[in-house]
């Protein structure tokens, strides 16, 4: 297939590159070319800016229903609004509903490429991943892990969980081009040290991924002290658990120390940041800064239900407004919502940019309003007003979705 379009892309973390009337040429899933001249037959999108489809490292399909039931502070909030909505998962009807209408808005604002939790039920997250096949979304997904210090219906046995991931890791595990499994232990507090230390030796003998939350809030943090008194730190809990490295990734991470940094970047861990959900509850501001000037890879997450949008453009814009001494350009805050996610997922060779070799992941935006600007106009545009209805078409893998 050849596309006549307008290319905006970020090849690494500053340049932008704009190709004007650029022919792309995908065959199945892949760019195979882009040139300036063609003299076969093509499909007109000149009026259509071409983005990289935006990548979510950190969601969760779960806490759909209860986006914008607001509480200032992270646990007073998972008892009183997640965990009563996460326990209606035992119903298949109710799983397959939620989880479908997630990817449909994810895709139509953009998003190509997300990393989910469900909930600790098995079936609900089969439904899941059944469902990102169906929408033809990239996913990775995982079924969340819970053994200790959690109401009733949520608390599983820890060798049920290890159980039941491992059976969800090896249904989906490489067995779609588009779909990957992520071990999802929740956090320390809701996970015992026998349960995180099993997925740590799996995911390490296995290469697999793994998500968890670190160091999001200040009583978060209270409790993982008083709960692992034997510790140097609340990152340290994850490392003696072997759950660090370069496909694993830390949701939050507001308030690391430098010996925590330090294990990040030891281990190559990945940042997922939640710069809406930081902010809504009061969780307080991710240093950006630190991260970057000790080399960890970080990259923009919705955090939904704490985020309030499916569109990464409005968490690029909340990142801005949440740095209050880092500036970050509307180019800068493009590339935390589309390459740094593929760095995250350590599948930066495959997408996050349009370019010849990578995946067919990509969004197109109507051009007509935005093409006397220039580029970095352009972004900031998209970026600062919600353009979430000038989405034309979404393509992923090659395959166009709406
Ligand atoms: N920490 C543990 N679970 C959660 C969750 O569901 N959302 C957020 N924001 N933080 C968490
Ligand atoms: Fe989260």
């Amino acid at each position: 297939m050849i596309i006549k379009t307008n290319i905006l892309t970020c090849n690494n973390h500053v340049d932008l590159v704009f190709q004007k009337n650029a022919f792309l040429n995908i065959n199945e899933n892949k760019i195979v070319n882009i040139t300036d001249n063609y003299t076969g037959d093509y499909k007109d999108y000149t009026n259509y800016l071409a983005l990289p489809g935006f990548i979510d490292t950190h969601t969760h399909i779960s806490q759909k229903n209860i986006m914008g039931l607001q509480k200032p502070s992270l646990l007073d909030w998972l008892d009183t609004y997640v965990f009563p909505e996460e326990e209606k998962f035992t119903n298949r009807n109710h799983a397959n509903a939620i989880s479908k209408s997630f990817f449909d808005n994810a895709i139509k604002n953009g998003t190509t490429c997300l990393v989910a939790y469900t909930t600790i039920h098995r079936e609900a997250c089969d439904i899941a991943f059944e469902n990102a096949k169906k929408a033809g979304i990239r996913a990775l997904i995982g079924k969340v892990m819970m053994d200790i210090n959690s109401p009733e219906k949520l608390t599983e046995n820890a060798s049920k969980s290890i159980e039941d991931s491992i059976s969800l890791y090896e249904k989906w595990h490489g067995k779609h081009p588009l779909l990957e499994y992520i071990f999802s232990p929740r956090f320390a507090i809701s996970c015992s040290k026998d349960l995180m230390k099993e997925v740590g030796d799996f995911i390490k003998k296995n290469n697999a991924y793994m998500q968890t939350h670190l160091s999001e809030n200040l009583d978060e943090i209270a409790n993982i002290k008083s709960l692992y008194p034997g510790f140097k730190s609340y990152a340290d809990v994850y490392y003696q658990c072997n759950l660090m490295g370069e496909k694993s990734i830390f949701g939050h991470c507001v308030h690391l120390t430098e010996e925590e940094i330090d294990l990040l970047k030891g281990t190559n861990s990945k940042i997922a940041y939640c710069a809406d959900s930081n902010f809504y509850l009061k969780s307080g501001e991710f240093d950006i800064k630190s991260a970057e000037e000790n080399g960890v890879v970080f990259a923009l997450a919705s955090d939904i239900g704490a985020g309030t949008s499916f569109s990464m453009p409005y968490h690029a814009k909340m990142s801005i407004y949440r740095q209050s001494h880092t500036q970050i350009s509307p180019a800068k805050a493009f590339y935390l919502m589309t390459l740094a996610g593929a760095e995250v997922l350590s599948m930066q060779d495959r997408i996050g940019s349009i370019e010849i070799n990578k995946e067919a992941d990509i969004v197109f935006y109507d051009y007509t309003g935005l093409s006397v600007l220039e580029p970095e106009s352009i972004l900031s545009r998209i970026i600062y007003t919600d353009m979430s209805s000038q989405i034309k078409q979404v393509m992923i893998a090659g395959k166009e979705l709406i």
